[in-house]
Parts: structure tokens; sequence; C-alpha cells
């Protein structure tokens, strides 16, 4: 059975004095709520703030990026450990922008993706395609490649370690979501790949849509069977918007 999760991704915002307010609302709204599982990965900096006003709440945290090494002389770097250290469960691996504009490649994600898994961390895995690539017909191409680059590596055990993220270019930060009939399209393709490896693996990784999601259209979205949450830009620096979203999650709770 799959849990829905619903993460914020605050990407490079926040403040001291925002964080907390952002926080504590977050924190209070999604108290009672039970049946899902909340996430925020936030900038390094304020790391050590989202552990101590989030600890003890059912309001989990992580980062929004890793370096693939452990110990090593490269300046401006942080590794798993590090996030360890600072109570993170999560950190997102291979988001679009980092695709497009740090310089991420199929090959420095999967190696994050590798090193987050063997330090602890659970990543989540993004994929998408951008829109010329989407009509062109090349949508499956490209999400293929992007899962095999972990899936065919380190195998379906790894993947089993891990949350995938479906998360079109075209979605993320416009006001043009994925309907949730192609976003259901794209994730029951991801499953049926990873299917091909392990059955029970496809039935069992949880794969979260991101791109545009918002209280008006995240319970359409989370109806959907392949879909099991969301990965949230922009509304979760809204406490309300995202409260909201969780609820929608909630009322979805749990996938056949
Ligand atoms: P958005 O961002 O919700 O603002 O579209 C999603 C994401 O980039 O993860």
């Amino acid at each position: 059975m799959r849990r829905k999760l619903v993460v914020g991704n605050w990407k490079m915002n926040g403040s001291i004095a925002k964080n907390k307010a952002l926080l504590d609302n977050v924190i209070s709204g999604v108290q009672h709520l039970r049946d899902s599982d909340y996430v925020v990965c936030v900038p390094y900096p304020y790391l050590a703030q989202v552990q101590s006003l989030a600890q003890g709440s059912n309001v989990a945290w992580g980062a929004q990026n890793l370096c693939a090494n452990e110990n090593a002389a490269l300046t401006g770097a942080v590794s798993p450990h590090m996030l360890v250290d600072y109570g993170c469960s999560y950190v997102i691996v291979g988001h679009s922008e980092r695709r497009m504009q740090s310089h991420e490649t199929d090959d420095t994600a999967a190696a994050r993706f590798n090193a987050a898994v063997s330090g602890g961390l659970t990543p989540i895995f993004c994929m998408g395609e951008s829109k010329e690539e989407r009509e062109s017909d090349w949508t499956e191409y490209v999400v293929g490649r992007q899962l095999d680059s972990i899936l065919r590596r380190f195998g379906a055990d790894m993947v089993a370690k891990a949350v995938l993220a479906y998360e079109p270019l075209w979605a993320v930060g416009t006001d043009n979501p994925a309907t949730p009939e192609q976003a259901q399209q794209v994730h029951k393709f991801i499953r049926n790949r990873i299917a091909r490896c392990d059955k029970v693996v496809a039935k069992n990784v949880r794969i979260l849509y991101g791109g545009s999601i918002q209280p008006a259209n995240a319970a359409a979205l989370f109806a959907m069977p392949d879909i099991d949450g969301g990965l949230v830009g922009r509304c979760s620096l809204d406490a309300k918007a995202f409260v909201d979203i969780c609820r929608a999650a909630d009322q979805y709770a749990i996938a056949a």
C-alpha cells in the first residue's frame, strides 16, 4: 500500500523570520492529518532552523540537492552525511532547474541518487520532458531515459528506496499544470517500466506529480491511481495553500 506524500520545494526562498511563520502554520495545519506524509525541502542554511521547528511534528524535512562525494576538497559542496546530521530524511535529486541551469546530466543525477541512498537519505528523483519534447511525442523516450539512468544502473532494489517525481518542464513554475489524465499516463508508463524489472517494487514505489499543483487541482491529480502525491513549488510558500494540498492528499490516503 502506498501512502500519499506531499513535498514542499521551497527553492531559493525564505528568511529566518518568514520560515518560522510559514512552518509554524504548516505544522499546526497538518498536525491532525494522519494518513499521508508531509515534507518540506528547504535551502541548506535553514536546515538547522527547520530541524528545530519541525522536530516532533508530523512534518519531515530535507534538502534540494547534495554532492555525490562524502568528504572531499570541494568548495561549496554539501555531502550526504551533513544532511543526515541535520535530521534530513529526503533530498531532491535531478530537479529540472538543476538539469537546465546547473549542468546536471543523467550521469551526475544518478551519482547523487546513489550517494543519497548510500548515505541513508530518500532521494526524490525528478524526471520530465520539455514542451518541445512533448510536442514531438518524445515524452516516453525522455522520461524512460531518465528513469533508466537509475533503474538500469542501480537496479530496482535501489529504486525501491527512492521516491520518483514526474515534473513536466512545461508545467513547472507556469500556470499550466498537466491534466490529471496527462500525468496519470506518464506515471503509468513509469510504473510499467519498473514492473519489467520488478513487479513488487513497481507496485510499492511512490511517484509524485509536480508542476503548478494548487489547492484547486490537487484532489483531481491525487485521485489518479498512479499519482501518489505531489512535489509542490510556489504553493509550498503559502501555508494555507500547502495545508489544503496536504488535506487533498489525505482524502485519497491509500492507493490500492
Ligand atoms: P511549481 O514548482 O509548483 O511552482 O510549479 C514545482 C517544482 O518545481 O517542484
